[in-house]
C-alpha cells in the first residue's frame, strides 16, 4: 500500500500527515528532519506495553538516546497531575529545548503529550504517532492540544502543530472493535457535515478486522484527514468555519461529563449527533427525512438514543453550559442542514439555541 501525505500549512508552520502501513522509514525521515539530540516517547500504559518496545528499537537505529515515560491509561488521566508528573520527570532528567517528543497513543496521549511538548522549556518539537482510529482521522490533526478540568473537557490547553504525523495503519491490527466504532463515528461526523460520499465507504470497512478492508480504511483515514486539514487551514484558530467539527460535540461532551468519562468520546459525540439532528428538524433546518437517515445509518454501529435516558434532561442542559461553546450566555449548535452540509447564517457556522429547544428535543428522545 503507497503511503500519502496530506500537508497542513498555516502561517506559521506546515505539518505533513502520513498515512499507510508500515510506515518505519517514514518515522525515521521525520525524526531526522527534527535533528533532536534526545528523544522522549510519552505513551499510555496500554500503548507503552503494546508498541513501545518495537518504536524505541526503531528510534535507537538512529542512534539517538530515546526513552519511554507513560502515564496510566484512560480520559480519566488527561488532567493537570499527569502533564505535572511528565513535565517534572523530563525536568528531572534534564531534558532540554533540543528533545524531540513522541505521543504514541490515542487521543488522550496525543492531547497530553502535546500539551507537555507545547509548554516543556516553552516549547520543543513533537511528533503525533496515532494509533486508535479516532485518533488517526480526527485528534492528531490540526494542532489542539489540551486536557480536562472539573469544568469540563479540553478547557485548558492550546494550539501547537506537530513536527509531523505519521499514521500507521499496522497499529490499528490490535484495537478492540468498540473503539473501531469509537472512531469510526468521529469520520462519520465530518462526512456528515462535509461529504455525503464518505458514508458509503465507512460501511465497507470490517469493523473486528479493519485492516482486512485496508483499501476502504485507508480511504476513510485519508478523506477525514483531508477534510479537518481543509478546514483547519481556512480557521486555524477556531473562530468560525472550524466550529463545523464540532457538531454533536456540545451534547457529547456533556454527557462525557456527566459519565464520568465512563463513555467513550466517540460514543458520547454519537448520541450527540442523535440529539443536535433531532435539534436541528425540530427548528425546520433538516428534514425528517435525513434526521431518519442519521438515526438509521448510527444504528448500524449499534448507536441508539438509549444510553442518554439515564441522564436527567436538566443535567444535560446544565453540563453543555461548562462548554466552550457558550457565547453571550447562550450554547452554540453546529445544525446539519442536510446529509453532507451543515446550516450557516450570516456566515456564522455555530448558532445559539434556545434551552426550551434543547430539552424538547431530550424529552422527545425519551
Ligand atoms: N485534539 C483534538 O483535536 C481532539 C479531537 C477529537 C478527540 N480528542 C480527544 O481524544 C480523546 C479520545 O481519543 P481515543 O478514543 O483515542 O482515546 P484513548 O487515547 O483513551 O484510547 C482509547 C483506548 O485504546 C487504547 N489503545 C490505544 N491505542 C491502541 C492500540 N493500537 N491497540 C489497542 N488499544 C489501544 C488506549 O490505551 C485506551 O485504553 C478524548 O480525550 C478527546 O477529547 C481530541
Amino acid at each position: 500500500m503507497t503511503p500519502r501525505t496530506i500537508v497542513l500549512k498555516t502561517q506559521g508552520a506546515e505539518c505533513p500527515i502520513t498515512v499507510g502501513l508500515s510506515l518505519e522509514s517514514e518515522v525515521l525521515a521525520a525524526i531526522k528532519s527534527a535533528a533532536p539530540e534526545t528523544v522522549v516517547i510519552i505513551a499510555d500504559s496500554t500503548t507503552a506495553q503494546l508498541w513501545g518496545d518495537k518504536v524505541l528499537s526503531l528510534i535507537q537505529k538512529l542512534g539517538i538516546p530515546a526513552e519511554i515515560f507513560s502515564f496510566a491509561e484512560g480520559e480519566g488521566n488527561k488532567h493537570q497531575e499527569t502533564v505535572t508528573s511528565l513535565q517534572h520527570s523530563l525536568l528531572e532528567k534534564r531534558y532540554g529545548r533540543n528533545s524531540l517528543i513522541i505521543a504514541l497513543g490515542g487521543g488522550v496521549v496525543g492531547d497530553v503529550a502535546g500539551y507537555v511538548a507545547a509548554t516543556y522549556l516553552r516549547g520543543v518539537p513533537y511528533i503525533q504517532m496515532p494509533t486508535t482510529l479516532l485518533a488517526m482521522v480526527d485528534s492528531s490533526v490540526g494542532g489542539k492540544v489540551g486536557i480536562d478540568t472539573p469544568f469540563g473537557k479540553n478547557t485548558v490547553g492550546a494550539f501547537y502543530l506537530p513536527h509531523a504525523v505519521i499514521s500507521d495503519l499496522q497499529f490499528l491490527s490490535k484495537l478492540p472493535r468498540e473503539h473501531v466504532v469509537n472512531g469510526l463515528i468521529e469520520a462519520i461526523k465530518e462526512f456528515l457535515t462535509s461529504d455525503a460520499v464518505g458514508l458509503e465507504v465507512v460501511k465497507k470497512i470490517n469493523l473486528d478486522d479493519p485492516l482486512s478492508t485496508k483499501e476502504a480504511l485507508m480511504n476513510v483515514v485519508c478523506r477525514s484527514i483531508e477534510i479537518k486539514v481543509g478546514v483547519a487551514m481556512r480557521d486555524e484558530r477556531e473562530q468560525n468555519e472550524r466550529r463545523i467539527l464540532n457538531f454533536g460535540h456540545t451534547i457529547g461532551h456533556a454527557i462525557e461529563l456527566l459519565s464520568g468519562y465512563t463513555i467513550r468520546h466517540g460514543y458520547a459525540v454519537a448520541y450527540g449527533i442523535l440529539v443536535e439532528s433531532k435539534i436541528s428538524e425540530l427548528l425546520g433546518i433538516l428534514s425528517p427525512e435525513d434526521k431518519t437517515f442519521v438515526a438509521e445509518y448510527l444504528s448500524h454501529f449499534d448507536i441508539t438514543a438509549e444510553p442518554i435516558k439515564k441522564f436527567q434532561v436538566s443535567d444535560i442542559i446544565a453540563a453543555t453550559k461548562g462548554d466552550k461553546k457558550v457565547r453571550g450566555g447562550l450554547v452554540q449548535y453546529v445544525l446539519l442542514e442536510k446529509i453532507g452540509s451543515v446550516y450557516q447564517k450570516d456566515g456564522q457556522f455555530a448558532h445559539p439555541v434556545e434551552d426550551t429547544v434543547v430539552e424538547k428535543t431530550l424529552e422527545s428522545l425519551r
